[in-house]
């Protein structure tokens, strides 16, 4: 299975070109999972909730509508953030896209900082999708801090975590989803974004360094710190059924749950 994400630098409030960029780099490139970064669409620094009225859409909508001509014509699936609006409420959302359409929205559990003040946490259950036989889980940038939800994912079978994102805190993300890869022994595709939101005299700048983990922590593909740089690798989805890390130790096996409390 070939697997791969698209870093780049998303404009504020710009849709058409946004969309644009990825079906350009797409053309002549053949995947089948495809990770985008959080957001992609809209840009990062929302300022008021204005912006997310302006902004936000509807799962399915626009920007789904649009990223199905390329999953329907090279029979992909393609994870990428978006700002989604639903009756009152704008959830920073993920949304998985299979050659059919939409096959999962998830909604980002844990917002980080002034997300909080445009979004409504979502409620989605951490809970795996297939695309063919291979089990994904999803995950949106912040989401990564909590190794709970890494692991509901990883107990419920999750062969590839897709994690769309915008990090702004340089190398955490991309060394603790490294360590959450080898922990549970999954496959990581943490689709950064780079460049810098500029909005109302405020500027916010993401980190890039996009990367492709294996369950044994390997980095497989890495993207540059300011670069637009799509990477694909090929792997095998099941390498990730195996959780052993001696002979004698499988790591989901000797959990000790009779231990753990919470
Ligand atoms: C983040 O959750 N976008 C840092």
């Amino acid at each position: 299975m070939k697997i791969g994400f698209f870093q780049f630098a998303p404009q504020f409030g710009k849709r058409r070109e946004n969309l644009k960029a990825v079906a350009e780099v797409l053309a002549n490139v053949s995947v089948d999972l495809l990770v985008l970064p959080e957001l992609f669409n809209t840009g990062y620094l929302f300022t008021s909730k204005q912006d997310l009225i302006e902004l936000a859409e509807p799962v399915p909508g626009p920007t789904t509508l649009f990223l199905q001509q390329l999953t329907e014509r090279k029979q992909m699936s393609i994870v990428h953030g978006i700002a989604e609006r639903a009756q009152d409420k704008f959830y920073n959302s993920a949304v998985l896209l299979g050659p059919d359409g939409v096959r999962a929205v998830y909604r980002k559990a844990h917002l980080f900082s002034e997300e909080k003040l445009y979004f409504a946490p979502g409620d989605s259950p951490f809970q795996v999708y297939n695309i063919g036989q291979v089990k994904i889980g999803i995950l949106v940038c912040f989401d990564y801090w909590f190794p709970e939800a890494v692991r509901q994912l990883a107990l419920q079978g999750a062969q590839i975590i897709c994690h769309p994102s915008n990090l702004v805190l340089p190398g955490y993300g991309q060394q603790v989803t490294r360590v959450r890869a080898m922990e549970n022994r999954m496959f990581w595709v943490l689709c950064n974004r780079t460049g810098k939101d500029v909005r109302e005299g405020r500027e916010l700048a993401f980190t890039g360094e996009s990367q492709i983990v294996s369950p044994k922590g390997e980095i497989l593909a890495k993207a540059g710190l300011d670069e637009q740089s799509l990477q694909i690798v090929e792997i095998e989805p099941r390498a990730a059924d195996d959780k052993r890390v001696t002979s004698m130790n499988d790591l989901f096996k000797d959990r000790r749950t009779d231990l753990y409390t919470r």
